[in-house]
């Protein structure tokens, strides 16, 4: 045969293809999320995600060893507190679940760098992300309320906040309220284009979050749409955010390349509960490899234009990463 153009030339050992791929990838850019629960000695497996855990503030330090020991030094912080009421007043109170996880991360580990999830879902005895007015979500209370929050977090010790709420305008309100309390430094990660997605489920059963009528999608995006994710981002650039995020990550992976094609700006992903649970359930079931399935997963969607992951796999895929399987 007389072919010039041989594209298997390239493939023809492992030395030349890690040479020449086209993506590449490091643990720097892994996201490891964690849950804080109020209590004392308290690691408790997470029915909905096997192998994960909620830990009560004094061992949540444990956690993080583990995380810098594999290579991640970057969480995001959920808080699940044991008062909720109808406007989820401990979300802000000082001494709250997450505050006291922050203080006791840098406590323990002062190199780890704490993103905070800010959302009313898991403060609220109706389990909305934000402040009712009847039974829909009431927009501009909202702003209120997420902004007190994300200025607790940073004031307890959090280097950068992520609003999950979907509420317009908060990345605004949050700006503003941080830079008149002397936190312009701080960055805001804003999950830009939620989606309303079946995927969340496991970890609604973890944060103990689910809505306890109706759903999300008065405030979160519908699967439907591609234009409006642009949007969504376009306005939380000119609100400030300094990265951007999609989520979930795996049924979205156009959006990840569409949104981080049209913006300047850090692009993350969020592989979310539904997309490990999943990997987790058919592994063990041995339908799949799931050390497999879990590096080419995340690769694509870093291949899509992911910047950074956050992944339940965090800690996993960095040793991946260190080995070679994946980067
Ligand atoms: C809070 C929040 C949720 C997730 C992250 N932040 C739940 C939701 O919107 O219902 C989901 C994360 C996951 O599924 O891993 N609003």
């Amino acid at each position: 045969m007389d072919l010039t153009i041989r594209p298997r030339r390239l493939r023809t050992c492992d030395s030349l293809r890690r040479m020449v791929r086209e993506t590449r990838v490091s643990p720097d850019s892994l996201i490891y999320p964690l849950f804080v629960v109020e209590g004392e000695n308290r690691k408790e497996p997470i029915q909905s995600l096997d192998g994960q855990y909620r830990y009560s503030p004094d061992r949540v330090g444990e956690a993080v060893a583990e995380c810098m020991e594999a290579g991640v030094s970057r969480i995001l912080l959920f808080g699940i507190p044991n008062h909720k009421d109808a406007c989820g007043s401990s979300a802000w109170d000082p001494n709250g679940v997450v505050q006291q996880g922050i203080r006791a991360i840098k406590a323990a580990c002062p190199e780890c760098y704490i993103i905070t999830d800010v959302c009313m879902c898991e403060y609220t005895d109706h389990g909305h992300c934000g402040i009712l007015n009847g039974h829909e979500v009431d927009n501009d209370k909202t702003l209120e309320v997420l902004a007190k929050t994300a200025l607790s977090h940073v004031q307890a010790g959090a280097d950068m906040v992520a609003p999950s709420d979907m509420m317009d305008g908060r990345v605004s309100a949050i700006r503003e309220i941080l830079d008149s309390n002397g936190f312009e430094t701080t960055p805001i990660m804003a999950y830009s284009a939620k989606y309303a997605s079946a995927f969340y489920g496991p970890f609604r059963e973890a944060a103990g979050s689910a809505p306890s009528f109706g759903d999300r999608r008065g405030y979160q995006m519908d699967p439907h749409n591609r234009k409006e994710a642009v949007k969504e981002c376009a306005l939380d650039v000119q609100e400030g955010a300094d990265i951007l995020m999609v989520k979930p990550a795996l049924s979205y992976l156009d959006i990840i390349r569409e949104c981080s094609d049209a913006f300047d700006l850090p692009m993350a992903a969020y592989s979310v509960s539904g997309e490990y649970a999943m990997i987790k359930a058919a592994g063990k079931a041995g339908l799949i490899d799931e050390y497999r399935v879990m590096c080419e997963s995340a690769l694509s969607v870093y291949r899509a234009g992911a910047d950074m992951l956050i992944t339940y796999y965090a800690k996993e895929l960095a040793q991946a990463m260190k080995k070679g399987d994946l980067g």
